[in-house]
């Protein structure tokens, strides 16, 4: 992967967006600062000396939003930590927060631009996990695994996701009603079950942290 960093950017997802036919596929664009980094749900996504950075991969049919969280987890493990994915691409350290993604894919000419943004907590945040690593050993780290994890066929990193997931098997509240988390889907969604109906839901639909029962 080709990094380019750049000491500021409002949002490296939002540069990426206006700016991905500059660059190619597997190109990562890295900020050491972001002024106004953008989450899930439209909410404001706040760093400061952490690492953030968007990947550009043209199109790219790989399950980018399993293999995303799950090389900051391989990477942090390398590290010596012990993290979980929180559905959808969530990853928690004691029931925190440390890192989340964002993915954008783009249509333009028949082709698909899909931009993979990471944050990944390394300096303090108040109510969120953070590690307190070198940004750009992470960056390397985290780049090696998803180079890896790119060459896992489906089924595999299926079964890798499942396990680190911490939401298998948890209870939640939706459309008023109580379900359990039976399963993942291949393309994203929760498969939610309860005694009336089993139902897929997608990760754009549920913010799962206000569902979960605990
Ligand atoms: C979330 O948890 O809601 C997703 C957070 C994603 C944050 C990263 S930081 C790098 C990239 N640029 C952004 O503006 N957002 C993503």
């Amino acid at each position: 992967m080709n990094n380019i960093i750049f000491n500021e950017l409002e949002s490296t997802n939002t540069y990426l967006k206006n700016h991905y036919r500059q660059y190619n596929d597997g190109d990562a664009v890295v900020a050491l600062k972001q002024t106004s980094g953008r989450g899930r749900f439209d909410r404001v996504w706040e760093s400061n000396e952490d690492l953030t950075f968007s990947m550009l991969f043209i199109n790219n049919k790989a399950l980018h939003h399993m293999i995303a969280p799950l090389a900051v987890c391989y990477a942090l493990e390398e590290f010596g930590y012990s993290p979980m994915i929180k559905w959808p691409n969530d990853v928690y350290l004691n029931d925190k927060k440390v890192s989340g993604v964002l993915i954008e894919n783009i249509c333009y000419k028949s082709n698909v631009y899909s931009i993979i943004g990471i944050g990944v907590n390394t300096s303090y945040k108040s109510n969120y996990s953070y590690v307190g690593l070198s940004r750009m050993s992470l960056l390397e780290v985290v780049e090696d695994k998803y180079q890896i994890l790119l060459n896992y066929d489906d089924k595999e990193l299926y079964k890798s996701y499942r396990l680190y997931s911490n939401t298998l098997n948890k209870e939640i509240t939706y459309n008023g009603e109580k379900y359990v988390i039976i399963d993942y889907a291949y393309s994203g969604e929760i498969i939610i079950e309860n005694k009336n109906r089993i139902l897929k839901v997608a990760a754009n639909e549920i913010d799962i942290k206000s569902c979960l029962i605990y």
